[in-house]
């Protein structure tokens, strides 16, 4: 009852701004890499500042509220996910691609209120895509309303997916398995290097679908709710209800192709966070 999205939505929206000026100014400099999982998983010395900018401003603003981040986890703390106020936080999305300027990587910021995204936002500052949610009122690209393409053809839908960030045998062999039924079955086949983004593309109607195995919360938190916002849906990639710790994702323009798609893909089921 004491909750009030819009304030929160003030506070973090000029926070973002102010991370994403950061990023931008960095995204053609030298990075300092360090390692997480392995070595094509990533972590920069603006991971770390840009995750706390946010979490130093929110907690003082907000100090009821909880934390996901990306850059907090990588240093061991466990993930909890409760009913409570929670933020969760990817500082630097698409980080393989701010090491090589590649100019795909965004901010992807999600405030959870019992496991419910009632904020999403994805910005990209270096080509100034903002992404937008509140819950209830729409999904928005630099203020103008944006939605789903609607697409229900599987032969007609442009699929977004990622390659992993991980060389694991198992994990590839299914990855493989996946692109090329995709490529057999689909439009096409696009992987931008940023999970938040591929989603952001589903909302905008510039993709028809995504799907992943292997991302975490805070990979997808945002997407969820501007894809649903757009008018698309989110799932399991089995077409069961999607699950923040289960590291998988499915996102359509359609109820059609979220199943035709949960039905094309071989399942993988990473370590739950
Ligand atoms: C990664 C990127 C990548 C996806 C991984 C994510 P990060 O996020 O979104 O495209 O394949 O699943 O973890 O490490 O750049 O924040």
């Amino acid at each position: 009852s004491e909750f009030d999205v819009k304030r929160c939505y003030d506070v973090v929206i000029k926070l973002v701004d102010e991370a994403g000026n950061i990023i931008a100014s960095r995204n053609d400099q030298q990075k300092t890499i360090s390692e997480k999982s392995c070595d094509v998983d990533l972590l920069t010395e603006t991971d770390q500042e840009v995750e706390t900018l946010l979490i130093s401003n929110l907690s003082k603003e907000f100090p009821t509220h909880r934390f996901i981040g990306e850059e907090e986890t990588s240093e061991g703390k466990k993930v909890e996910l409760t009913d409570l106020p929670t933020w969760i936080i990817d500082p630097v999305d698409g980080t393989m691609n701010f090491v090589h300027t590649f100019p795909h990587s965004c901010i992807s910021v999600a405030l959870l209120v019992n496991k419910d995204p009632q904020i999403g936002i994805i910005y990209n500052p270096i080509l100034n895509q903002k992404f937008t949610a509140i819950k209830g009122e729409g999904a928005f690209l630099n203020g103008r309303r944006i939605k789903v393409s609607g697409q229900t053809d599987l032969g007609k839908a442009l699929i977004t997916t990622e390659f992993g960030t991980t060389r694991d045998t198992e994990k590839l062999d299914v990855t493989m398995d996946n692109l090329r039924k995709t490529i057999e079955s689909a439009h096409g086949i696009r992987a931008l290097g940023s999970a938040a983004l591929n989603m952001a593309m589903v909302a905008l109607g510039a993709a028809d679908c995504n799907y992943e195995f292997g991302i975490h919360a805070w990979d997808i938190a945002a997407g969820d709710l501007i894809v649903r916002e757009a008018g698309g849906v989110t799932s399991d990639p089995t077409g069961q209800p999607l699950d923040f710790m289960a590291r998988r994702v499915l996102a359509a323009s359609s109820p059609e192709l979220a199943n035709k798609v949960a039905n094309l893909l071989t399942q993988y089921y990473p370590p739950r966070d």
